[in-house]
């Protein structure tokens, strides 16, 4: 494994021969290294630089090894400690190991022995500190906390993810395009008692039906023309883990016995193998298609769909939670801004909101994500306006007008305030008409009209009521 920087070494020896040895030898194999006498020296050292690697003789005069031991121990992330034990200690080792040391060496010893110990720590810590890095990176993205949910709906859908986390009940995953399916299945994954395990997701869609099969169970060399050599399927990678088939909906019926049998047995048989292996998989699977007129028209097997939808999460479509759409846009505009050069702090004028509000998004969360894409591509400061929007945004569609108007948290008095000034302006101001249109008498509306002018502050003109817009 090569780094840009060398591995540090503290190596703690109180005989100063062997220390010179010991530091010049490792310095020659390309470490940063640092040496030091005594162990209350050693872990002053320690605490004040971040070594990859200490290398410490076990008897030494004042502080012996072991309180070293155990003040690196005590370190946040504490480095991998190798120890230098005298020859027929094998107690003393194996209580070093048990206060957390990485590994020993016995004197008298050949530098080469101790090269490899280093090499074994340092690719050991490397490759763990690496991981765990992965780990969260990815426990953040995927965490809940990553994942909008204002509305009741998708409140239900997180409680439910919560819920289903230890369990090993398949999932399914269904929803419209673009709602957040593959989200909610890496969700399930990250915050699941499976979350150290692989997370493998398949497109079926997109693998060739012929390769199908071999892709989700393997095969053996020799199985067909093109197997050269055994190959594990994605069941073998995922196993501890979760396997995620997307698009279940385009799997052709012969495959879905294959998968049935799968499921059923929790062993698969790869192709040209005359065993089965077994797997402790948990399957998530998605779609955006209607399977249960699929099952109605024979194109799904029904024992299958049952097996897969043990727990159904049904996404709704966004423009079902117009509660989400503004939270959902801050946050990708949070996300967007923060990865232009230099970063800018993106926010929607109210009108940009509204139309955002008043649209229908066929395309859902993902649509959303490109609209605000491009706006945040065309805006110049850091203020989203309408016209930063596309066409078919701005265009107002009499979409889910009452939604968006539940997502404003509007009154029914502004409700009908709103309407009613529409209507007037729809009628060019003219309220006899408007008030015909509205059902209402006329004097009820010039009264609502007087009212709303009072409560904006304007003074109302003077005017006399049965001349008015005649
Ligand atoms: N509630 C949410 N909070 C934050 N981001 C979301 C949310 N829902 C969806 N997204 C984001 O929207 C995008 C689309 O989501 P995803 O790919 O999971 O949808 P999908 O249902 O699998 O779509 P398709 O059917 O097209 O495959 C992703 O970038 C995802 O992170
Ligand atoms: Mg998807």
């Amino acid at each position: 494994m090569s780094t840009e920087r060398a591995a540090s070494i503290l190596v703690v020896e109180d005989d100063e021969a062997m220390r010179d040895l010991l530091a010049e030898e490792l310095e020659d194999a390309g470490f940063d290294v640092e040496a030091t006498g005594g162990a209350s020296s050693g872990l002053e050292r320690a605490r004040a630089r971040r070594f990859d690697l200490i290398i410490t003789d076990l008897r030494m005069p004042e502080m012996d090894g072991f309180d070293l031991i155990r003040g690196v121990m005590a370190m946040p992330e504490p480095p991998h400690l190798v120890m230098i034990t005298a020859f027929g200690s094998i107690e003393t080792a194996i209580r070093a190991v048990k206060l957390g040391a990485y590994d020993y060496i016995t004197k008298p010893f050949e530098i080469e022995e101790l090269l490899l110990v280093a090499d074994k720590a340092l690719g050991e810590r490397s490759l763990r500190s690496k991981v765990a890095r992965l780990q969260r990176e990815v426990e953040e993205r995927f965490g809940l906390g990553n994942i909008i949910a204002k509305s009741q709906s998708m409140r239900d859908v997180i409680a439910m993810v919560q819920r289903i986390a230890s369990s090993t009940a398949s999932v399914l995953v269904t929803g419209e395009s673009g709602t957040g399916k593959e989200l909610i299945a890496r969700a399930i994954h990250y915050n699941s008692t499976r979350t150290n395990g692989p997370f493998v997701g398949v497109n079926l869609a997109a693998v060739p039906e012929g390769l199908i099969e071999s892709e989700l169970f393997g095969h053996k060399k020799g199985a067909f023309t093109d197997a050269r050599a055994d190959r594990n399927g994605l069941f073998v990678e995922a196993d501890g883990g979760t396997i995620f088939l997307d698009e279940i909906g385009e799997l052709a019926l012969p495959l879905q016995a294959k998968l049935l049998r799968v499921l059923q047995e929790h062993e698969v048989r790869p192709l040209g193998a005359t065993k089965n292996q077994r797997v402790d998989v948990r399957v998530v699977a998605a779609t955006n298609k209607k399977l249960e007129e699929m099952l109605a028209d024979g194109s799904f097997r029904e024992d299958l769909y049952y097996r897969l939808n043990v727990i159904l999460i049904d996404l709704p479509p966004l423009r079902s939670r117009p509660e989400d759409i503004v939270p959902l846009a801050e946050h990708v505009l949070e996300n967007l801004g923060a990865r232009q050069h230099p970063p800018r702090r993106m926010r929607l004028s109210p009108e940009a909101q509204q139309l955002l509000l008043a649209y229908h998004w066929p395309g859902n969360v993902r649509e959303l994500m490109n609209v605000l894409e491009r706006g945040v591509a065309l805006c110049q400061g850091e203020l989203i306006a309408d016209d930063d929007l596309p066409p078919q945004v701005r265009e107002k569609r009499p979409s889910d007008f009452l939604g968006a108007a539940v997502a404003r948290r509007m009154t029914l008095a502004e409700l009908e305030r709103e309407f009613i000034e529409r209507v007037l302006e729809d009628e060019a101001g003219n309220k006899t008409r408007a008030a015909q249109r509205l059902g209402l008498d006329r004097k009820t509306l010039y009264r609502k009209l007087d009212e709303y002018a009072k409560a904006s502050g304007v003074p109302t003109r003077p005017s006399a009521p049965s001349t008015e817009g005649e």
